[in-house]
This record gives C-alpha cells, structure tokens and sequence, in this order.
C-alpha cells in the first residue's frame, strides 16, 4: 500500500478502528514515513524513543500553535492544554512539571492504594449480571481516583466523565467542527469549575492536589501563573479518566478472549503486572503524540523542517518487530516487555504509576467475576485515544 494511502486509511474511523495492519502497511517506508516536508510520521520504537527525548523536537505550544491553527485561542479546551505541561516546551514545561511532580509524588500515588482497592470491590462487587464493564467499572473507576486526588466533591463526579470525553477530542489529529465546538463549551465549563474549586481549596486548603498546587501558585509570584494553574488542574483531571479506561476496557477485551489468561489473572496475584504491561504494549489506550520540530533537524538520519509535523505512533513503535518478537502476539511472558506507551523523556506520564496500580487491581478483580461477552463491542473511533464505546458482558455473582 502507498504510504500516502495508508495514513488517509489512518484518519478514517475505519482506520482507527484497526490501526495495527495500516503500521504494518508503513513498517517497510520506516522508521520515519515523510509524506512530503510538513508531515512526518514515525512507526519505529528506537526512532519514537529518541525523538520524544530529543530537545530539537517540541510539543506544538502557543507558538507551535500559531502556525498549525491560527485561532486556537479562540477555542477554551486548546488553549487549556496549551497553557498545560502537555503543550509547554522549556523553561515553562521544566517549571510546572517539577511543581506538579513535586506534589503528585510516588508516596502520594502509594497512598492511595487503599482508595483504589475500595473503588475496586465496591465497583466489582455492584456488578449486575449483565453489566456494560465501561459504564460500570472501566470509566467510573478513574473518575472516582483523580477525583479523590484532587479534592473533586463526589457530588460532582458524574459530569466529568463527559467533559473529559468533549476536552480530549481536540488531542485528535483530525478534530471536526461540531467536536472543536463541544470542546470549546467544556473548557469553559471545566475551567470555571475549577477556579471556583480553587478558590474554596484556597480558603480551606486540605490534603489534596488542588490545595497543594493551589498553595505553589501562591507561595512565588513566578512559579505558575493563574492560566497555568487551572491549564495543569485540567489537564491532571482529565488525562487520567480517558486513558486508563480505556486501559481498563482494551484489558478487559484481551480477558474476554483468552479465558486461559483470564483464570490465571483471577488466582495469580503476581500475573497482575506483566499482564498489565503487554496490554500497555499490544493494545495501547494512547496510540500517538507529535511534535514539531523547533528548528531544522534530523530524526533517524531523515531531514525534518522547523515548523513541521512529526507524529510519534507508540502504537506502531510497540509491534515494531525489531525490538518485540512476534509482536502481534499476546504474550505477558515476553522477555524485557518495556511499552512506550507512557513516552519518554521530559513529557514522560506523571500519571504511569497511578494508572498501572488502577489496572493491576481493577483487571483480576473482574477476571474473579469470570466475565463472558454478552454481545458485539463498539470501539470508539478516536486513534490518539483508543478504546472500546461499550463492552457488553455477562458475570457470574
Ligand atoms: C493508561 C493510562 C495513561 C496513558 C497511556 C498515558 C499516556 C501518556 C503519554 C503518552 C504522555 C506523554 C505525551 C507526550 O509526550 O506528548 C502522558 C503525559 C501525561 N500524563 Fe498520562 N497517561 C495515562 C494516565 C495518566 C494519569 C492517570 C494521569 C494523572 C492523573 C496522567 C497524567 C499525565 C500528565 C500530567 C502528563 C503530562 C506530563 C508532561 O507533559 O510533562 N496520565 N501520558
């Protein structure tokens, strides 16, 4: 296939129904596939690995932004990501990430061990026999977590799901009117949210995350400004929701499938993790990212512009098979099973951790419930985050 056609394939629903044949389709122009000077698309691991650590290649900020969509300010949901890390290049990015990774620690992550295993059972335990496991478990299980982590009233949970789903479409590559639209309203709405949530935080600061970041931005003028502060409350509130669900829902379609897996999962406590991380490998919930290029460079010896688009697809890095062997097959044995699905370098998850201890709990706990398909799946047709729309099952009490 002619790698011009491919990536049209790519962008299509059908296309991000199933992307995997379509990398495949491009493995052999790789590792990096230039479709003329202004888009570039990159599909092998090492290639992917060095790119996202290489610091001639930023993620599209304000500036990157000018040149791609030259009225985003206009649209409240892009210019809050763009105020955020996810969309800041230093010294900006190296500023807020170390105050957001300065109060979202690896203690603060272990202390919620307990809150997550609760949502779980609670969660799991409510099951009805036939249950919808993105309804019932895959989308209100991150919900509730960040929720708690950031001070997020209960009471008030409910809406974020759908915000999060309106505010994440612009993270697409290709984003409609009617999505650029929704996501506009729910930046607002987000926004105002959370600077009234703030501002209570700030007059009775308790032991969360927005108390923690709201007292960072008051203890230095220079240290995050107000847009900056609710850009990185946004963004903390919304990447966990989208992403680990579908971590949760494209798992619990592999347990569906491989009931020898599922068994073992259920019985095997120490299965839990490496079952999670060839997950994260084989059916990614984040299948891309891109960059720009901040001046003329090369990426894997290929000439790329300042200006231009490079899109990173860690869902194709992840089968590439010179670092996976057999990498269309499932397999939670394989050696050194090391997923780019979080990134790498700078922009590396903060939220890993939290998202592998929600799936490591979540996915036995299920697979205990010994679930069977009651009827088709829908996928979603998003490609940047990817997942299931519903997944029908049956448990057992
Ligand atoms: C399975 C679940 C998740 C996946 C696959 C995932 C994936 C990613 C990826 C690929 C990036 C880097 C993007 C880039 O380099 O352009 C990223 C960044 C980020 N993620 Fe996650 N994420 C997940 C869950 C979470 C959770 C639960 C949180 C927080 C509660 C979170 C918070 C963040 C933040 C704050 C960043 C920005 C870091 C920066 O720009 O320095 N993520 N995530």
């Amino acid at each position: 296939m002619d790698p011009m056609d491919a990536v049209t394939a790519l962008l299509s629903p059908e296309g991000a129904g199933d992307p995997y044949p379509l990398y495949e389709a491009l493995r052999p122009y790789g590792p990096v596939v230039s479709l003329g000077e202004t888009l570039h698309l990159v599909v092998g691991y090492e290639a992917v690995d060095a790119a996202l650590r290489d610091p001639a290649l930023g993620v599209p900020d304000a500036a990157g932004m000018d040149g791609r969509w030259p009225e985003w300010r206009h649209n409240r949901a892009v210019s809050l990501f763009v105020t955020s890390m996810l969309r800041s290049n230093p010294p900006a990015h190296t500023r807020m990430r170390r105050l957001a990774a300065g109060v979202f620690t690896a203690r603060r992550v272990g202390r919620l061990r307990d809150t997550v295993a609760g949502q779980v059972a609670e969660l799991v335990d409510a099951l009805p026999p036939e249950a919808d496991v993105m309804e019932e478990l895959a989308y209100p299980l991150p919900v509730a977590v960040i929720c708690a982590l950031l001070g997020v009233p209960a009471s008030d949970r409910a809406r974020f799901r759908r915000l999060a789903v309106d505010l994440t479409a612009v993270l697409e590559l290709v984003v409609s009117q009617d999505q650029a639209e929704r996501a506009h309203a729910a930046g607002k709405e987000v926004a105002a949210y959370l600077a009234d949530l703030a501002a209570r935080r700030r007059a009775e600061p308790g032991d969360d995350l927005v108390s923690a970041l709201t007292q960072a931005y008051d203890a230095g003028g220079d240290r995050l400004t107000g847009d900056e502060l609710l850009g990185n409350l946004m963004l903390l509130l919304v990447a966990g929701f989208e992403t680990t669900a579908n971590l949760l829902g494209n798992g619990t379609a592999v347990l569906l499938d491989r009931p020898e897996l599922a068994r073992r999962l259920a019985d095997d406590e120490a299965f839990a993790e490496p079952f999670v991380e060839e997950v994260l490998r084989w059916d990614a919930p984040v299948q891309l990212t891109d960059r720009i290029p901040l001046r003329d460079t090369v990426v894997a010896g290929v000439p790329v512009r300042a200006g231009s688009q490079v899109v990173l697809l860690l869902g194709a890095a992840n089968r590439d098979p010179a670092r996976f062997a057999g990498p269309a097959a499932f397999d939670p044995a394989r050696a050194q099973n090391t997923p780019i699905t979080f990134g790498a370098g700078a922009h590396y998850c903060l939220g890993a951790p939290l998202a592998r201890l929600e799936a490591q709990l979540a996915l036995p706990a299920l697979a205990r419930r010994r679930p069977r398909r009651a009827g088709p799946a829908a996928r979603r047709s998003r490609l940047t985050l990817r997942g299931y729309a519903s997944l029908p099952v049956t448990v057992t009490p």
